[in-house]
């Protein structure tokens, strides 16, 4: 399997305090990766690192195999904040979408190329000329990832993209990053509702105090997750969602 972006003994520290402790990790061309871990982790600190918004104190990230300083990273690596959709201020769906690669510089027509492609990968090709205020939440947060996508970046990073979202919005931002993985996207999620997704990640990863404690396939990892005061319900929720995979 190709390699879409390694992480080697990342460190960060902040007021002297180590924020991040020697974190390694691999992500595939076309992995779904779930990031789990308590309050106050390092979920959020880790993929502002990744992006290259902070500066680690050591380590280095390879993207493709290729070494990646935080300018390049900030171009290739795409991070999906967890509010997101408060970020909307244009008058349309498209123009939203548009945004983010006519500040690359890139031409009208290629513009316009990727808010097609963005839109109807996300899934919301109907609501292109709609004012974003009018949009559900399911919506807003799909339009936020799609104004992402329009950047084509090698890797995505999303921060709770669940927070807040009903379970048919969920469900629809669940579908959304399917599809991505389908065409190829690396993925990296990082979620508290572990109950919600688990089942369809390939590769887990646990973090806790700065440090990456678990990672693995999703599946050999479930019984650890308690170790980390995370429970999957008994109920149908999770096992329901399993029929997305096909
Ligand atoms: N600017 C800062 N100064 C001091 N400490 C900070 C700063 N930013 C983050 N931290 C600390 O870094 C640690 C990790 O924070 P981070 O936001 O990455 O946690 P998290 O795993 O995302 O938690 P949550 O699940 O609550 O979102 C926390 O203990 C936080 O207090
Ligand atoms: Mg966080």
């Amino acid at each position: 399997m190709e390699n879409a972006l390694q992480v080697m003994d990342l460190s960060l520290k902040i007021n002297g305090n180590t924020i991040l402790d020697n974190i390694s990790f691999t992500i595939h061309k076309g992995e779904l990766c779930l990031l789990c871990g308590r309050n106050g982790a390092g979920k959020s600190q880790l993929l502002r690192t990744i992006k290259g918004l902070r500066k680690a104190d050591q380590g280095t990230i390879l993207l493709r195999e290729t070494e990646a300083d935080e300018k390049t990273r900030m171009k290739k690596i795409a991070l999906v904040f967890q509010n997101a959709e408060m970020q909307i201020v244009s008058q349309s769906v498209e123009k939203d979408i548009a945004f983010g690669p006519e500040n690359m510089g890139l031409g009208r027509e290629e513009v316009q190329r990727r808010v097609q492609t963005a839109l109807s990968l996300i899934g919301l090709e109907d609501k292109a000329k709609q004012r974003p205020q009018t949009l559900s939440g399911g919506e807003l947060r799909k339009c936020a990832i799609a104004g992402i996508l329009a950047m084509e970046p090698e890797v995505i990073l999303l921060d709770e993209p669940f927070a807040n979202l009903d379970y048919p919005s969920t469900l629809t931002v669940i579908k959304s990053l399917l599809s991505l993985r389908e065409k190829g996207y690396s993925i990296l999620v990082v979620s508290h509702e572990a109950e919600k997704f688990i089942a369809l990640t390939d590769t887990l990863f646990i973090m806790d105090k700065g440090q990456i404690k678990e990672k693995g396939a999703s599946s050999d990892l479930f019984s650890k997750l308690p170790e980390y005061d995370i429970y999957l319900p008994k109920n149908a929720v999770f096992k329901d969602l399993t029929w997305l995979k096909h």
